[in-house]
């Protein structure tokens, strides 16, 4: 048994209707598309990044009893490499550890950085004398004997630009890298990992 449509004509008008709306929303898809892809290539906006251009551990002092002293200085800082966007950041934290144990947390309040700019923020650590467990202080034996230390340093900041009225989604800018010094002049050794970027 088949089913006769009464109304076949306006059946065909509806698809017509259907159609061309459809054809106008595809164009409208593409024309916007093209625009955004225009706008993108003329603006080259690159994704501000954080990294940590220097760092100084200015007291190391550990005893028998296994407390640590540390004292040390770290500068982060937000890079914005776009000619013609403006960048923001936001929800910036860091927390800083030693084998487990939190040594500070890091932070900064919403802050933008100019075109073709950076800040830089200097973090002064001082923390009081840490007791460290069994298995810490084997840690800072062997960092000791090798003559480097290390550090954990983990957090992000949310960055996007602007041009105009324009912004971008948020990134997530993250760090997630090992502060190492030399233990016996105190020196930071470098490290390209410590950037957002390189990931
Ligand atoms: C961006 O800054 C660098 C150095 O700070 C400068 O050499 C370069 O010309 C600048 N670029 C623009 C497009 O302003
Ligand atoms: C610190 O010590 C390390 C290893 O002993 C050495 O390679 C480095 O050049 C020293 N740095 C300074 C500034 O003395």
């Amino acid at each position: 048994m088949t089913k006769a449509f009464p109304h076949r004509t306006h059946t065909n008008v509806f698809i017509w209707v259907a159609a061309i709306i459809c054809a106008i929303v595809s164009l409208a898809v593409i024309i916007t598309g093209m625009v955004v892809f225009v706008g993108y290539m003329i603006i080259h906006p690159r994704v501000p990044f954080i990294s940590v251009t220097s760092a100084s551990l200015d007291n190391l002092r550990y005893d028998q009893a296994g407390l640590l002293e540390i004292q040390m200085l770290i500068v982060i800082r937000a890079e914005n490499d776009n000619a013609r966007a403006h960048a923001s950041f936001s929800h910036t934290s860091f927390i800083l550890s030693f084998e487990g144990e939190v040594l500070a947390k890091l932070v900064a309040d919403p802050f933008d950085v100019r075109k073709n700019s950076s800040t830089d923020f200097n973090y002064v650590v001082s923390s009081s004398q840490i007791p460290l467990d069994p298995m810490q202080m084997e840690g800072v034996d062997t960092s000791l004997k090798r003559n480097e230390i290390a550090f954990d340093l983990r957090g992000n900041s949310r960055a996007m630009w602007r041009v105009g009225p324009f912004r971008s989604v948020k990134f997530w800018c993250r760090l997630e890298c090992e502060l190492r010094f030399h233990t016996s002049n105190r020196t930071y050794i470098k490290s390209r990992r410590c950037s957002s970027k390189s990931k």
